[in-house]
């Protein structure tokens, strides 16, 4: 019978601020090669995905093999939930096979009713709203860089889209400054921020530069995410003069990083000279990934206690 006494790992928050660091820990240890454990040998997890991907595919993958388990790739195409099967259904069914289900796919909301139906671990690998497993990846990539997130101011130029959202709900469990500039009618979530900002100095600026300015983190995503292809031209307009170029970068500390979640779109919210340039850490950040998605699987799924 499926095991009921399990956790989701829906959005940041799902952790506490001391879990969250044990957890930063454990994703270290193994990208440092300090582990050995198989906590998922003779386990499965499923992954639906209803968009595409690269890193979240091949890293969650690629992760669950060096767990000691093996990973399903379940496309809208392989799968009746592409032809209108319920979330509850699914939920139900996979439950019955699976050691836990990662799930990237557009409403939020279907997410939380695959969780609610789920007797195993769910795993948001990306909806419209959020995008949480690489927000620990750019956290602990910042760790990893600058030695810790304390104390340090983080920019956030662009789309107040899922990576925004995610990037403020960190902010609100570890208390770091965040600065987000984004183009009127494109903030990100009311709730969430207002959240936030009851526990750090969360802000929402017009002006790319004044989020820059004195940054230790200067982060961007592209201006048209999956699913918002047809707005390509209106955010076009929308968001010139937010693209992180050299002048943008020179106004954030000395020894700032770059990062952007990838994929990118050069010419558009970054430019090839800052993406290509000795800031930008998005090939380590890609690599965090993996890292941190196996230390949250070795703990939903195989027992690793944080
Ligand atoms: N950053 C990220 O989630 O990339 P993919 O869309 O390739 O999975
Ligand atoms: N905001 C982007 C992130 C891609 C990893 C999107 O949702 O398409």
């Amino acid at each position: 019978m499926p095991d009921r006494a399990h956790r989701d790992f829906l959005a940041i928050p799902d952790f506490s601020r001391k879990e969250l660091e044990s957890l930063f820990d454990l994703a270290d240890r193994m990208s440092k090669g300090k582990y050995d454990r198989k906590p998922l040998a003779g386990k499965s997890l499923a992954m639906i995905f209803m968009k595409s991907s690269t890193r979240t595919r091949v890293s969650f993958e690629v992760g669950t093999w060096q767990l000691g388990g093996h990973a399903l790739f379940l496309s809208p195409r392989d799968v009746q939930l592409g032809r209108g099967e319920p979330i509850k259904d699914t939920a139900r069914v996979l439950s019955r096979y699976v050691d836990g289900i990662m799930i990237r796919t557009f409403a939020h909301a279907e997410v939380e009713e695959l969780a609610q139906y789920a007797d195993i671990p769910i795993i948001n690998g990306l909806t419209d709203l959020l995008h949480p497993c690489q927000i620990l990846a750019d956290l602990l990539t910042v760790k990893q860089q600058l030695g810790g997130y304390e104390g340090k101011k983080v920019a956030w130029i662009g789309d107040g889209n899922n990576m925004a959202n995610s990037w403020i709900n960190a902010a609100y469990r570890l208390g770091f400054e965040l600065t987000l500039a984004c183009p009127e009618g494109y903030d990100p979530d009311a709730t969430i921020l207002k959240r936030a900002q009851k526990e750090a100095k969360v802000t929402v600026v017009r002006d790319p530069k004044e989020a820059a300015d004195g940054a230790d983190v200067v982060n961007t995503d592209v201006w048209a995410s999956m699913g918002q292809e047809e707005e390509q031209k209106i955010r076009e307009k929308a968001f010139a003069g937010y693209q992180v170029d050299g002048a943008l970068m020179k106004r954030a500390s000395k020894k700032a990083i770059f990062l952007h979640c990838l994929p990118a779109h050069r010419g558009e919210e970054v430019s090839e000279s800052v993406i290509e340039g000795p800031q930008s850490r998005v090939w380590d950040e890609a690599e965090n990934r993996l890292h941190v998605q196996k230390a949250i699987m070795a703990v939903l799924m195989g027992g690793e206690k944080l």
